[in-house]
């Protein structure tokens, strides 16, 4: 995740990109910037919230499947990790691995090396690759002279939900082609459940997530120059049954302009800036994403009231995928 304090330079595609989602009918924001010093401090809040239970859900089922999670994997693995953070989950895994080799991979170098420094201390003898690189490109492997291991991403969190169908499929594909064809992927994904409990998760009383959405503004005023008259913006959530998504939004409270990069733009009282969709899925969904992306799912582990999966998606072959 980006430091909100250093001052960063936007590649062009990045400000292209801004541009285009405001110039839409429905204007949207990418929700990778989020991510800021601040906004990581709010998800990290959003994580403990009552009415959060994506991320205490996935930790419970991890805390008690990560003995069948490891033999899935395999002793000598090497384990390729998206948005590792501060790979709190991956310990109840790597505690579990002999042998195993381990790439975090982050888009923060900062993080991403005390992640690394804090991990080699604690597992003396795993094989550390840490990789820092933007996850929704293709990437490129450490050259570590052990390229004969079995690879297996690990992608918790759901993640995934961030990504629409299309842009979900091309990233599965990436990892498929990491995985090789001896390889799986673990995944955390969020499951489909009552509206009410799924609008609470994302618009929780104590006001954080409402803080965490509006936080974006404040970064792109900071950052990119923008003027975005925060007051002026309220938080929404609202499940989309039609997509099998939460989004969120930022109303605009009344008729205003905005500039960014130059570009003015108005809106309307009432008009919104949708920030963030987050994909809610069922197995079938979750099993008709895996043969799409050349893969199977071979084991779920949920919770009793299956509120989230974490499944093992084991690579298909050529062969396998031509047989079928
Ligand atoms: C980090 C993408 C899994 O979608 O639940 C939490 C982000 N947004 N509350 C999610 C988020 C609002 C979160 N993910």
């Amino acid at each position: 995740m980006d430091q909100g304090d250093t001052p960063r330079r936007f590649r062009d595609s990045e400000c292209a990109e801004i541009l285009r989602g405001l110039e839409a009918p429905q204007k949207r924001l990418p929700s990778k910037y989020f991510y800021d010093e601040r906004g990581s401090e709010l998800f990290d809040q959003i994580c403990e919230l009552p009415e959060y239970y994506v991320t205490r859900t996935e930790r419970a089922i991890m805390q008690a499947h990560a003995a069948e999670m490891a033999s899935v994997l395999g002793d000598d693995v090497r384990l390729i990790e998206f948005g590792s953070g501060s790979s709190v989950k991956t310990r109840l895994l790597l505690d579990r691995l002999d042998h195993a080799a381990y790439v975090p991979v982050d888009i923060s170098g900062e993080h991403l090396h005390k992640t690394a420094q804090a991990l080699s201390e604690r597992y003396p003898a795993l094989d550390i690759q840490p990789l820092v690189a933007d996850f929704t490109a293709p990437l490129q492997l450490p050259e570590a002279g052990d390229a004969a291991r079995r690879n297996a991403v690990y992608f918790p969190g759901s993640t995934l939900g961030n990504f629409e169908p299309a842009p979900a499929i091309a990233l599965l594909r990436n990892i498929r082609a990491l995985a090789g064809n001896r390889g799986g992927l673990l995944l955390g994904a969020d499951l489909q459940k009552d509206i009410g409990e799924l609008e609470a998760a994302y618009d929780d009383t104590a006001g954080v997530t409402a803080a965490f959405n509006l936080n974006l503004l404040t970064r792109l005023n900071r950052e990119f120059g923008a003027n975005f008259a925060v007051d002026a913006f309220r938080h929404q959530a609202r499940y989309n049954s039609e997509h099998g998504r939460i989004e969120m939004h930022l109303v605009a409270q009344r008729a205003q302009d905005f500039t960014i990069f130059g570009q003015r733009f108005s809106m309307r009282a009432g008009e919104t800036l949708h920030t963030e969709n987050s994909y809610k899925y069922t197995l079938d969904s979750l099993a008709e994403l895996a043969r799409a992306s050349g893969f199977e799912t071979l084991r779920t582990w949920t919770d009793p009231a299956q509120r989230f999966a974490v499944q093992w998606w084991r690579s298909r072959s050529a062969a396998q995928r031509l047989a079928a």
